[in-house]
């Protein structure tokens, strides 16, 4: 039963995303790349989290489809980027080559400039009556003091040895911020207390945080052919990972605990809880 949900809302996210790439641009080069880096199979966690939060505050889906493409937009384009060879230098991306070796490294940075603004324009152009507060929400989430700084601070970790503070903090910023902004996207808009409220951004930043940890241990414990990218990328590369600083087991139960911390969350708020529950499961449980 929630598989299929979850099947309904990734056709839906797609659909989505194939209508906005399909009018964004007239260059056939550009726009060929960005369907490429988009529509190649991601899991589509972000958008599933904005109708998962929507959902479980009484609202309806067509009301946050421009919510759920523009996060898989934004999070599309910061891929392409984390791949280039001055960031991650890494090739294979969901199971395909990265953008920047099925193309060039220009039109990567292109495609990634592109998908970038066309997640602002539409939200900007839906009707969701609080899209200038999703827009702030998405913005201030992926820029400079949320994704783009996470992104600084990995660069400039490698090769030193991160404090435990630091590490959490620059996982919270390069993929915890667009997590946490993916429910707050979901929730504007919709009747809520302020302790709904209080307890979907503790359950999305505790989530967002595991989110990483996995995307971790994978990197070490994973199958490059079920991953559908490298393993072992972060230690060639001498990454300051959760794995590098604590070690395999240690990394499983801080894992486990803010699988914890994530779902006690959610026992504060209404009974339509049930996806954003499996999305947390389907976090610690992936296997890609
Ligand atoms: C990978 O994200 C990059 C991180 C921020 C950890 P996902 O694991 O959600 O990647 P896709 O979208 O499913 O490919
Ligand atoms: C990615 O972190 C974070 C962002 C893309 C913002 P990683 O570099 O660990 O992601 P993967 O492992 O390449 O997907
Ligand atoms: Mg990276
Ligand atoms: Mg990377
Ligand atoms: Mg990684």
């Amino acid at each position: 039963m929630l598989k299929t949900r979850f099947q309904d809302l990734c056709t839906r996210t797609d659909q989505q995303l194939r209508r906005c790439l399909g009018r964004s641009t007239s260059h056939e080069r550009l726009g060929e790349a960005m369907r490429y880096s988009v529509l190649n199979g991601g899991k589509r966690i972000r958008p599933l989290l904005v109708y998962a939060a929507n959902e479980a505050l009484g609202g309806q889906p067509q009301s946050v489809d421009a919510a759920a493409c523009a996060v898989e937009l934004a999070h599309a384009y910061s891929l392409v980027h984390d791949d280039l060879p001055a960031i991650d230098n890494d090739a294979l991306r969901r199971g395909k080559p990265s953008t920047h070796v099925r193309y060039d490294e220009a039109t990567a940075i292109l495609v990634g400039d592109a998908l970038q603004s066309l997640a602002f324009q539409v939200l900007a152009e839906s009707q969701h009556p609080q899209r200038l507060l999703q827009i702030r929400i998405l913005s201030s989430a992926i820029g400079a003091a949320g994704m783009v700084a996470g992104q600084m601070a990995d660069i400039h970790a490698s090769g030193t040895s991160l404090p435990a503070a630091a590490l959490e903090d620059m996982h919270i910023k390069k993929t915890g911020a667009l997590i946490r902004a993916s429910v707050l996207m979901g929730s504007a808009g919709n009747q809520a207390s302020s302790a709904d409220l209080k307890a979907l951004e503790q359950y999305a930043r505790n989530l967002g945080l595991a989110f990483q940890v996995k995307d971790d241990l994978l990197d070490v414990t994973g199958e490059t052919r079920r991953l559908g990218k490298q393993t072992g990328a972060d230690q060639h590369l001498d990454k300051q990972t959760y794995v590098s600083l604590y070690g395999i087991a240690k990394a499983e139960a801080i894992l486990t605990e803010l699988h914890t911390k994530a779902i006690e969350q959610l026992h504060m708020i209404g009974p339509e809880v049930d996806l954003l529950s499996e999305i947390a499961d389907l976090t610690v449980g992936r296997d890609h």
